[in-house]
């Protein structure tokens, strides 16, 4: 279709189903060689069907791209490492880790147990710093290699649920908060050397949404992962170069760029609790509310 991601060389986490699937059929169809990453997992994270990867792999070689299953758990620090490894081996070099692999334990939290709490973390926070860490080394050694830096991308995956808190998700939204967070720290610390980090925030219809409510046809398609994948393809390319530490929304209607915390209102600081505290709830009721799950609106 065109050749924004031409030559580029791409892992995609959780690439056999839902918004990763379409990111490696968008990226293959923009020039991009894909790794793509699954293990099949079940929803809550339970042993499920290896093949589906291999799926993807078969849709994108028949449609003339090229592309290689990985079958390890981007939680497991030396399956990232492996991962990473694959890519560089199969096609000489890696451009891009797309960071989207995640599972789904919802529960209340006088409910939770130790078990869905570890198991969200792990996928989602762990299966997103430790390829990112090796990636992150590979591609300072190109940068010493060949004495410059190198147009290489981190584009993580967050949620709405992180960053404006969803009720009954306190450790998937825990995770997304902690991976918008170390998408912004991640940013400064490798922008010298050419590696971009952002997150998406997506809103699409897969196995993980699909059952959240009804849905119109209408919103069905505007829920199509196609309108999430074409953000993620953009900022894979070369021409994302000035774009880091950035969580987008994208799906449902919107690519949106979201603001993150700022300090609001302040006074100097006191040793004495009483005299504090009339100017904290002062300044509760000054700033702005903590936003609602559509971004806006205001608790
Ligand atoms: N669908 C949405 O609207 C939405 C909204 C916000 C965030 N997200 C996030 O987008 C990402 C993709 O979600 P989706 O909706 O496509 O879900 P999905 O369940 O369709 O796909 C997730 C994929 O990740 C894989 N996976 C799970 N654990 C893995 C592991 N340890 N190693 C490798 N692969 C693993 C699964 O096998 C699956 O193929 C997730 O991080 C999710 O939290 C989705």
């Amino acid at each position: 279709m065109s050749d924004l991601c031409a030559e580029r060389v791409a892992i995609i986490t959780g690439g056999a189903r839902g918004l990763g699937r379409e990111h490696c059929l968008m990226l293959a169809k923009h020039g991009a060689k894909v790794v793509v990453n699954d293990i099949g997992a079940e929803l809550d994270g339970a042993d499920g069907d290896v093949s589906v990867a291999q799926q993807v792999v078969d849709e994108i070689k028949a449609a003339g791209g090229e592309a290689c299953v990985n079958g390890d758990d981007v939680s497991d620090w030396n399956g990232a490492k492996r991962m990473i490894e694959q890519a560089v081996d199969t096609y000489g070099k890696l451009d891009v880790v797309v960071s989207n692999a995640g599972i789904l334990r919802d529960r209340m939290l006088t409910n939770m147990s130790e078990d869905e709490w570890d198991a969200v973390i792990k996928v989602h926070l762990k299966g997103t710093f430790a390829p990112a860490r090796h990636a992150a080394a590979y591609w300072r050694q190109v940068t010493k290699d060949q004495g410059g830096p190198v147009t290489a991308r981190i584009i993580n995956t967050s949620s709405t649920s992180g960053i404006y808190g969803n009720i009954g998700q306190a450790n998937y939204g825990a995770a997304k908060a902690g991976i918008a967070a170390f998408t912004i720290i991640t940013a400064r610390e490798l922008r010298r050397y050419g590696i971009t980090v952002n997150a998406i925030s997506p809103s699409a219809q897969t196995r993980m949404t699909e059952n959240l409510r009804e849905y119109t046809q209408e919103e069905i398609d505007n829920r199509h992962p196609k309108w999430v994948a074409a953000a993620v393809t953009y900022l894979a390319s070369e021409k994302s170069q000035d774009i880091t530490g950035r969580v987008i929304q994208a799906g449902n209607g919107i690519v949106a760029v979201c603001e993150g915390w700022r300090r609001g209102a302040e006074v100097a600081q006191s040793e004495d609790p009483n005299a504090i505290g009339p100017h904290i709830h002062e300044m509760v009721g000054k700033v702005r509310k903590n936003s609602g799950m559509d971004g806006f609106e205001l608790d």
